[in-house]
């Protein structure tokens, strides 16, 4: 059966779908644990009760594993990890970045992981590393793009396969690439090879190489982010349209003695508390955590539990539309997260178009905001209003004379008819008392407004604070002070 996936609901470019693989159905945005079956700090089952619905795993760790390898072949990989939800198997690229060979062909992991009954298949794709050379980039994503025609052709187009977009760091690359996987058929596409660029905290390139691999890949397939990560990145990523994420951070963060948080992380050592509703920390003290013999295994049922959380409440974000207050709040916790953040909003031309019409609430949170989608959406929407000969923008509520109609003003969106008051964006939004940024950034707006109907004539009247930004923002606009 092939891999399947229904959107239900949108928010920026995120959004909240059902995920269907063989007889299995996951609801997204998801997080697939990691598990190891040598070491497994937290259990299938364990992952289960927490509510995580699938799961991820090393199909090249089976195959190469005397304990392992015919246990799976004879029950399969459900029975063995005692899971019924969905199991997602990886193929032995991720060995490949790091030792530079496996061995194992395509088409071998292809054939195992179907024998062990994966439910969904990940060919063997080559991870170009984010600093190698275009050179490197093109040869390796020659060889995926290879593997992938030869998996598509070897089981048929219903095989539950997954299509990796790789590319390096060349965005037309990533763009390619994930074209072609949806013109082979590929419905569910991870962005491979990021892990380097998240472990560095590089989410500014990060973005762009997601933004531009999801150019490419179709609108309607399911798109996994391989290896990440933090929790505080989930909703920056999947307000660029990432659907699916695999993390082992959960545990590796525990080896190191390191305590998650949604948007952040501390070591445990230096915390006096475990601020968290999760069971491990209302049941210890810093103290007894640090002393317990099961320290790094209560470590990583706190982080898993915060990670899954963290994805309930993406979804409860997109439901609401209130997905961009989120981002903002967990990219404020690293400036480099800010970074990222920053640098989706210049990708706001491509977010507008995916973004949803009406939304619960616009909280304007500094700067950022004026550049967020429904910004953009509002101004550009001033293009098609019809107006009369001689319009008033009024920024302070005053009316004159001499005016066939007179618009009122909100920043940071602009001038807009006084019927939609109580309309979204206009309607639903709040905003503390007026600074610079914002009006400059209504101001926008009224240039807008001012580019699109030469042929009107249109008079601001504001107070005085705002004249400069006025007639800096709208060059030659006529102000009646
Ligand atoms: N895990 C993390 N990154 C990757 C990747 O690029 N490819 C595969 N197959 N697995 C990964
Ligand atoms: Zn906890």
């Amino acid at each position: 059966m092939p891999i399947t996936f229904e959107i239900l609901e949108k928010d920026i470019a995120g959004r909240l779908g059902k995920l269907k693989a063989g007889d299995k159905v996951i609801r997204t945005p998801a997080l697939l644990p990691v598990i190891n079956p040598h070491l497994q700090p937290v259990t299938a089952a364990e992952m289960k009760a927490m509510g995580a619905e699938g799961l991820i795993t090393n199909a090249y760790i089976f195959s190469r594993s005397r304990e392992f390898r015919e246990k799976a072949l004879s029950l399969g990989l459900h029975q063995v990890l005692g899971f019924d939800g969905l199991i997602m198997t990886d193929s032995g690229s991720f060995q490949l970045s790091v030792y530079g060979d496996v061995e194992i062909t395509n088409m071998e992991t292809l054939e195992f992981q179907n024998a062990i009954g994966s439910d969904i298949h990940v060919p063997l794709d080559i991870p170009t590393h984010p600093d190698s050379d275009r050179h490197q980039a093109e040869r390796d994503l020659e060889v995926t793009m290879a593997r992938l025609r030869e998996a598509k052709e070897h089981l048929g187009p219903d095989a539950p396969l997954a299509g990796p977009v790789q590319g390096g760091k060349f965005l037309d690359l990533r763009e390619n690439a994930g074209r072609e996987a949806g013109e082979l058929g590929f419905t569910f596409c991870p962005i491979g090879a990021v892990v380097p660029l998240m472990e560095s905290y590089r989410y500014g390139e990060l973005v762009d190489v997601v933004m531009s691999a999801k150019k490419g890949i179709p609108i309607s397939s399911c798109v996994h982010l391989f290896g990440a990560g933090h929790p505080a990145m989930f909703a920056l990523a999947v307000a660029m349209g990432c659907d699916i994420f695999d993390s082992a951070a959960y545990a590796l963060y525990a080896r190191e003695g390191r305590y998650l948080t949604p948007s952040g992380s501390a070591k445990v050592q230096e915390l006096h508390e475990l601020p968290c509703p999760c069971q491990v920390c209302r049941t210890h003290t810093v103290d007894e955590l640090m002393k317990s013999p099961e320290r790094e295994r209560l470590l990583a049922l706190h982080n898993l539990q915060v990670s899954l959380a963290e994805i309930a409440r993406i979804r409860q974000a997109i439901q609401d539309g209130v997905l961009w207050e989120l981002v903002d709040e967990r990219c404020r916790g690293h400036p480099q997260l800010l970074k990222g953040y920053r640098a989706l909003l210049n990708h706001g031309k491509a977010l507008e178009g995916s973004d949803r019409v009406s939304k619960r609430r616009f909280f304007y949170r500094g700067a950022e905001s004026c550049e967020r989608t429904e910004v953009r959406r509002f101004q550009a929407l001033l293009d098609r209003l019809v107006l009369p000969s001689s319009v008033l923008i009024s920024l302070d509520g005053r009316e004159f004379p001499g005016f066939d109609l007179t618009l009122p003003f909100k920043p940071p969106f602009g001038p807009f008819m006084d019927e939609l008051r109580e309309t979204f964006p206009i309607g639903q939004s709040e905003i503390p008392d007026w600074d610079e940024v914002m009006v400059a950034s209504g101001c926008r707006g009224i240039l807008r407004l001012v580019e699109t109907h030469r042929e009107c004539r249109i008079v601001v009247s504001c107070q005085e604070r705002w004249r400069d930004i006025v007639e800096r923002m709208v060059p030659g606009i006529e102000v009646i002070p």
